[in-house]
């Protein structure tokens, strides 16, 4: 008997040996995929994971970040509603990364590794943009801790119009920007000039008439969008999106968060199209500060100082039976919890979505995986706890001052806002695949 056990044993040591994990084989992929697309120089994160030697040198700190599911970074309440764009990685990829790591982080061949596909720089998309649209001036940013709110205009004109298949903002210095958002406005009259306006305008510190020089370029949007800190591209899938017009302007509001070191930022935008049609076009709206039902806000939006307080928003949808395809939920620094969900004129509660530890410096477009059917005279509530204590870390006031908002975008003014991609529902959309 003795004899026949040890060479199993030993067989089955030797076999799992050869299935330790090694980082070409085994962690490279999952590092790629999750990873490298912000962990990419040029992006938010810190620094990069793209090489071997990259990651090996931070395996412990690695180890620590996936176990407590703090990276990827994912805040959203995963009992509560499941996204098409949720991160997060599964039990046995942090099993794998935990043994690698613990196992001193083998190489392994570079040979072994599998077909992966390594981010494509400059972008979260995966595939170079089809137009990369660049303000024409970059930013000089006052190391004066003060804020600033500056509107460029980047002018456009393409051969044909186009299906858009995703849009993203980009910068080549991130960390100095609070939010951007982009108005995508079609300009077809030729004898308006889109070239010789000023390439932007400085809001806080230029005088702020010189923004009228805009004006013509405001009447026909085609779409409205943007980013917040953690967010990364929107998608359109299928058949839904917009068409970028053959001629007009972005005009992109960026605006940059308080900064002690003067700082040079260009930014832009990346278009993604695609071939087929789009037979759905989609509209953005606004609910809550800057939108509507502002003044709805219960109680008013005061939120004093030392308190921790919720406050509610219920918005009825008026005229159609819509199909809503993502939420983008916004607070700003005193947020501590968010919620929205619908309740549908028969009594049905259809949840949205659930922040249960707001972090400001991770947001998101929450994406459906299925388009969402809101019936006519269904009531959409929002909900947003606001923690205007010492106990909040993020609390900019330290003591805390009272907050009084609407509609206010500073960093220190508070917003409750809910922005949702809709558009007319037709039959069988909760059907359809949005991933
Ligand atoms: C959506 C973008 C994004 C993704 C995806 C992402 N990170 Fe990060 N990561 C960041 C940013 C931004 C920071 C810096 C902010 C911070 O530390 O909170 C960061 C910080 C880190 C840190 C330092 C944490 C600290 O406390 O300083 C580690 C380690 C890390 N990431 C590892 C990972 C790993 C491993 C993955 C994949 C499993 C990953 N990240 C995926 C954006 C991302």
């Amino acid at each position: 008997m003795k004899t026949l056990l040890l060479p199993l044993i030993a067989l089955s040591v030797l076999t799992i040996r050869a299935q330790e994990p090694t980082y070409h084989k085994d962690i490279a992929p999952i590092i790629l995929t999750n990873c490298a697309p912000c962990h990419q120089p040029g992006e938010a994160a810190p620094f990069p994971l793209l090489t071997y030697e990259d990651v090996a040198k931070r395996a412990s700190f690695i180890k620590k970040v996936v176990l407590s599911h703090y990276m990827p970074p994912w805040r959203a309440d995963r009992t509560y509603t499941h996204f098409a764009n949720e991160r997060g990685l599964t039990d046995a990829q942090i099993a794998l990364i935990t043994r690698w790591v613990d196992n001193k982080g083998p190489e392994g061949k570079p040979a072994d590794a599998p077909a992966a596909r390594p981010p494509v720089p400059g972008t979260l998309y995966g595939r170079k943009p089809d137009l990369v649209l660049t303000a024409t001036d970059s930013f000089h940013l006052q190391g004066d801790n003060g804020e600033r709110f500056v509107i460029f205009k980047i002018p456009f004109e393409l051969k044909d119009s186009a299906n858009v298949e995703a849009i993203e903002f980009f910068c080549n210095n991130k960390k100095l920007i609070h939010h951007a958002n982009y108005a995508i406005q079609a300009v077809p009259d030729p004898a308006i000039d889109i070239k010789s306006t000023v390439p932007y305008v400085n809001l806080t510190d230029d005088d702020r008439t010189k923004v009228d020089q805009y004006m013509p370029y405001r009447r026909i949007m085609s779409y409205y969008g943007g980013w917040i800190p953690g967010a990364s591209y929107e998608y359109f899938p299928r058949e839904f999106g917009w068409v970028m017009p053959k001629r007009g302007v972005i005009l992109l509001t960026v605006h940059y968060a308080p900064s002690a070191t003067d700082e040079t930022s260009i930014c832009g935008v990346n278009l993604f199209f695609k071939k087929t049609a789009i037979t759905r076009v989609m509209k953005v709206v606004s609910f809550g500060s800057g939108g509507i039902g502002e003044q709805q806000i219960e109680p008013i939006f005061y939120i004093k100082a030392g308190t921790v307080q919720t406050f509610r928003l219920e918005v009825t949808n008026p005229s159609q039976d819509q199909s809503l395809l993502y939420v983008w939920p916004h607070m700003h620094l005193l947020g501590k919890e968010y919620k929205a969900y619908i309740t549908t004129p028969n009594g049905d509660t259809i949840r949205l979505v659930h922040i249960p530890d707001w972090d400001f410096r991770w947001q998101e477009i929450y994406r459906f995986p299925h388009p969402i059917k809101v019936p006519v005279g269904s009531v959409i509530h929002i909900e947003g706890t606001y923690d205007n204590t010492t106990d909040n870390p993020a609390n900019p006031n330290n003591p805390p001052k009272n907050v009084f908002s609407m509609g206010d975008m500073k960093t220190k003014d508070e917003m409750m806002t809910l922005m949702m991609g809709f558009l007319p529902y037709k039959e069988g959309d909760e059907k359809i695949d949005l991933q």
